[in-house]
């Protein structure tokens, strides 16, 4: 069997198939649907300084090849996390990336500073400066290069754990934050979050959202992500996690071959909650067919035609 262990920082993971924030609830959900022990990591949903009801509905919708999606956050909270989550994960032998958003940098710090307070043993933070739903949802950062870079670098004063800002779409120059993020510090990026997307209903003319834009997901968005990837890739040299649209195991080599570590798996999750154990039962047939030793000799290994 090919070794399909990869390092972020200084942690190793025994796989490289994450669940992607939002998509996996705090990763306690659903035990008989999937096993978690299989899982490389689980990122959980984006927690706030305060609860949050999240937006009002509709705020789902299904599209073609994919959703949108804007829940807007709704979380039970840091204090709630802490209380709650943190020592359930104690049992849990599956690594926990902690998700984290806020409306100002020191929303951010709080959170974190309350965290590491408290023993745990999550093994990082995913910093979301990228939610295209809700003003707090950090993208007052995650589209400006001395916003991320100044708070990437607060956030890694505090904390020794895995450092991940989860970059969007939504921007210019995606490379740019990625570089921002790294000379702040951070261990890697993670790559994307939604793509500002909207879905009209022809016969009642609504939007099919409340706040009627949203974050498009799911095997629509593959080629950006791709793309997303690929140009951090050529930016940056910390790693990258690839995240969207990813249902099955080619999607995770391409992401790979684009420049990515590690991937997240999201809106599939909603489809089938065990599609990551299949996912990573392909991913072993496939290594295995193509005698490939180890996973993390794909990265970045595309072939281009300049
Ligand atoms: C219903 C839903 C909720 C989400 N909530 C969050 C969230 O709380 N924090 C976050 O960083 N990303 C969130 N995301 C974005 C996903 O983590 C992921 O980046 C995105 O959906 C692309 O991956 P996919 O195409 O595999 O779904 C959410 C996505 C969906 C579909």
């Amino acid at each position: 069997m090919a070794n399909l262990s990869v390092n972020i920082g200084s942690t190793t993971f025994k796989n490289p198939i994450f669940v992607a924030s939002g998509t996996f609830g705090y990763g306690t959900e659903n035990p008989e649907l999937v096993d978690i022990s299989k899982l490389g990591a689980i990122v959980t949903k984006s927690i706030t300084l305060n609860p949050r009801e999240g937006n009002p509905p509709p705020r789902i919708v299904e599209t073609s090849s994919g959703m949108i999606n804007s829940i807007g956050l709704a979380n039970i909270g840091v204090e709630k996390y802490i209380s709650n989550m943190l020592p359930v994960y104690e049992e849990m032998d599956t690594p926990i990336i902690m998700n984290i958003a806020g409306s100002s940098m020191t929303e951010y710090m709080d959170i974190m500073k309350k965290v590491e307070a408290v023993s745990s043993s999550i093994v990082g933070y995913e910093i979301n400066i990228s939610c295209p739903n809700v003003k707090e949802g950090g993208m007052e950062f995650g589209v400006d290069c001395a916003m991320t870079e100044k708070l990437t670098g607060k956030l890694r004063k505090l904390t020794d754990r895995l450092l991940i800002m989860k970059l969007s779409p939504n921007v210019t120059d995606i490379a740019a934050i990625a570089t921002s993020s790294e000379n702040g510090g951070a261990n890697a990026v993670s790559a994307i979050n939604t793509v500002v997307g909207m879905s009209i209903n022809h016969r009642s003319r609504f939007s099919d959202i409340y706040t009627t834009f949203g974050g498009l997901s799911g095997p629509a968005i593959k080629p950006v992500g791709l793309a997303c990837v690929h140009k951090v890739y050529n930016a940056v040299n910390i790693p990258i996690i690839g995240i969207g649209g990813i249902v099955n195991s080619t999607d995770v080599i391409e992401y790979f071959l684009a420049g990515s570590c590690s991937v997240q798996v999201g809106t599939a999750n909603f489809r089938n909650p065990g599609i990551t154990e299949i996912i990573l039962n392909e991913l072993n047939n496939y290594l295995d067919e193509k005698g490939i030793d180890s996973i993390s000799s794909l990265i970045g290994s595309v072939k281009t035609h300049d």
